[in-house]
């Protein structure tokens, strides 16, 4: 009898992108390693878990309905519940099996009638999949359409609208203002004048209040943008829209934008106190969606973010080609000096590993000098399967991997009282396509060296973002 060796083959991340039906609640989760005991309160988040609805598949990973997943820590012992985010989306994909709002890359299915109808009262979706913030005492997830939806983070039920924003597409990703505690955003009023905005909502306030405004023909695509103590930072890249075809082309939202890199890249500063704007600065065409971090430096203004060579990772993100495992485009942490006497951009590639889903000591770092950064990224052009730490000062990378497992957004919790800005834990959720499951990691910040991690008893698709909240 003869054996035949076995050749190892890559396990795939495609069941990453495999719908999650189950709603639960795990009191104890087994745990490998022991937590911090200084670890006390919830990593919540949020991130799409369901594609398909009725006979219909959605198009792009942005485009899943919403799920919360919690799992909070207490004297070493880790608890786990995940729901849907129960929008108007999410019910009228349950109680009616159809998709009856536009998502990011997906449309509904609409009669004729529906069509002209919808062109003149949008349907907007409510499916706040990318991110959520902790305002005060308040929870609420977001998405880019102006419908931030707040929640309950005890039985993460959905309570209603949070508040009105002042436009028709707004940021998950806002910043806390120190001042007030409240949170800063991005809005894009469209029309026959559109306009960039920026609003500031104190905790406890009802309505938003706009501190900045500016004329745009054709408003770029914005999924974040950069704070300094004295600046609102907006970068501008080349990927644009018309804003008549979003209300009336008939295409999903995300296909009425149009890739120019004869723009370039263009940032606007915005003075937070006066609302008064400075450039534009120009460089050369680039795609990001996330900020790093941004900080003065004299008459300079330092802008880091995650950058793509164009906007193609709009496209490499559709389910199908993720599915077939096809090459992605690659991120890279960029440095943008922005020379505000002489109006020159300088720009520096910091690492050269690839990385995004970045995450800060934020509390401690946010619109100030920094040293360290976290995300993800991958060593070629396949699906993300390592957490990376960039040393921004030493321009240095260090990278977490497991064969098999692919990690997602690390989020940093500052251990209590540390003097060291990278003293703390990073939280990620990491699907394990060996086994089928994913398992909550956590590993020291600053070597990279496993903590603990948690087993949950199913996989948690593929997700976006999450805060920590202290208990
Ligand atoms: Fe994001």
């Amino acid at each position: 009898m003869t054996t035949v060796a076995e050749t190892p083959t890559r396990v795939s991340p495609r069941h990453g992108f495999d719908s999650l039906d189950d709603e639960t609640h795990v009191d104890g989760l087994p745990v490998s390693g022991a937590m911090p005991p200084w670890l006390q309160g919830s990593l919540i988040r949020t991130g799409p878990a369901k594609w398909e609805v009725g006979d219909r598949r959605m198009e792009h990973w942005f485009d899943g309905l919403a799920m919360l997943h919690r799992f909070s820590f207490a004297d070493g012992r880790v608890s786990y519940a995940n729901r849907f985010l129960e929008t108007k989306a999410y019910r009228a994909a349950k109680e009616k099996g159809r998709i009856a709002y536009s998502e990011f890359a997906t449309d509904p299915c609409r009669s004729l009638y529906q069509r002209i109808t919808a062109m003149f009262s949008p349907n907007l979706t409510d499916n706040a999949n990318v991110n959520l913030v902790q305002l005060g005492k308040r929870f609420i997830a977001m998405t880019e359409t102006p419908i931030p939806v707040e929640f309950d983070a005890d039985t993460l039920g959905a309570a209603g609208v949070a508040y009105d924003v002042p436009g028709h597409l707004t940021t998950a990703h806002p910043h806390m203002d120190r001042a007030t505690r409240g949170m800063l955003n991005y809005a894009a009023k469209l029309g026959p004048r559109s306009s960039y905005r920026f609003f500031l909502l104190p905790p406890g306030a009802a309505k938003p209040r706009v501190i900045a405004r500016h004329p745009v023909s054709r408003p770029a695509y914005m999924h974040s943008f950069g704070l300094t103590g004295r600046w609102l930072v907006l970068a501008e890249f080349p990927y644009v829209v018309n804003p008549p075809a979003l209300a009336f082309s008939g295409r999903p939202y995300i296909e009425n934008y149009r890739w120019r890199p004869e723009l370039g890249t263009r940032f606007h500063l915005f003075d937070r106190t006066t609302g008064e704007s400075t450039g534009p600065f120009e460089t050369d065409a680039r795609f990001g969606f996330h900020h790093v971090n941004a900080y003065e430096d004299g008459d300079d203004v330092v802008v880091d973010i995650c950058t793509f060579d164009d906007a193609e990772i709009v496209e490499d993100l559709y389910l199908e080609r993720l599915r077939d495992g096809k090459p992605l485009a690659e991120p890279h942490l960029e440095r943008f000096t922005i020379q505000t006497r002489n109006g020159t951009v300088q720009a520096e590639r910091l690492i050269e590993h690839q990385m995004d889903l970045p995450r800060i000591n934020y509390g401690r770092c946010n619109e100030r000098p920094y040293r360290y950064t976290w995300g993800v990224g991958s060593a070629d052009t396949s699906w993300i399967d390592r957490i990376v730490k960039a040393d921004v000062t030493d321009r240095r990378g260090s990278v977490w991997h497991e064969e098999g497992c692919y990690p997602g957004e690390p989020v940093f919790v500052a251990e209590p009282d540390a003097a060291d800005e990278d003293a703390g834990v990073l939280l990620s959720v990491v699907f394990d396509g060996r086994k089928g499951n994913s398992y909550l990691l956590v590993l020291d910040a600053a070597s990279l060296d496993e903590v603990a991690r948690a087993e949950v008893p199913h996989h948690i698709p593929f997700g976006f973002h999450g805060q920590f909240a202290r208990g």
